[in-house]
């Protein structure tokens, strides 16, 4: 059986809520990709390279955690790296709506592919990455949402 997953977003930047779900992951799983989508419709506020520097940083100590980018349907690059499993994570019923129409998407595209989703420890469900990146540019405290060196980072696009 494949025992491998990924785990796909955008991770613009990674926050303590993604951190959360990779470490579940993978206790789950015995191989886990990080795969941080290029989405240039997102606008991201950090570029691709630095979105996974900093994943890499902040998730170093899993030794079965690998963090790639990629660009493209997320279903082949499951494909490419023999992936059967794409995780996603569920914080909320708002998040529902979309995630059922995008693990059945998955499916129809490609049906060996199963989607598996995780939900956080509670004090991780209202961080998303749109509302850390507000918080930061506005000068606000996203300590307690993401890892230090995601901070400092966050720190140079403060704009108030
Ligand atoms: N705090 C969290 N707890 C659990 N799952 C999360 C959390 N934040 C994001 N996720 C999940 O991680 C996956 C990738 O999310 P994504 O990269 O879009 O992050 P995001 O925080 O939703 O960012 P954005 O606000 O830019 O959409 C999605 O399945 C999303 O539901
Ligand atoms: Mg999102």
């Amino acid at each position: 059986m494949n025992r491998n997953a990924i785990y796909p977003g955008t991770f613009d930047p990674i926050t303590n809520g993604h951190q959360d779900l990779v470490r579940r992951a993978a206790t789950i799983f015995d191989h886990v990709i990080v795969a941080i989508a290029a989405n240039p419709n997102k606008a991201p506020m950090f570029p691709l390279d630095a979105r996974v520097s900093l994943a890499r940083r902040v998730l170093h100590d899993l030794p079965n955690v690998e963090v790639l980018g990629y660009a493209g349907l997320t279903v082949e690059f499951a494909k490419k790296h023999n992936v059967g499993v794409v995780v996603r994570g569920l914080r909320a019923v708002s998040d529902f709506e979309f995630e059922f129409q995008l693990a059945n998407m998955s499916r129809h595209l490609e049906r060996d592919i199963e989607t598996v989703f995780l939900t956080p420890q509670e004090q991780f469900t209202f961080i998303s990455s749109t509302l850390v990146r507000e918080i930061a540019v506005l000068g606000g405290d996203v300590s307690e949402f993401v890892h230090p060196i995601v901070e400092v980072e966050l720190k140079k696009h403060r704009r108030v």
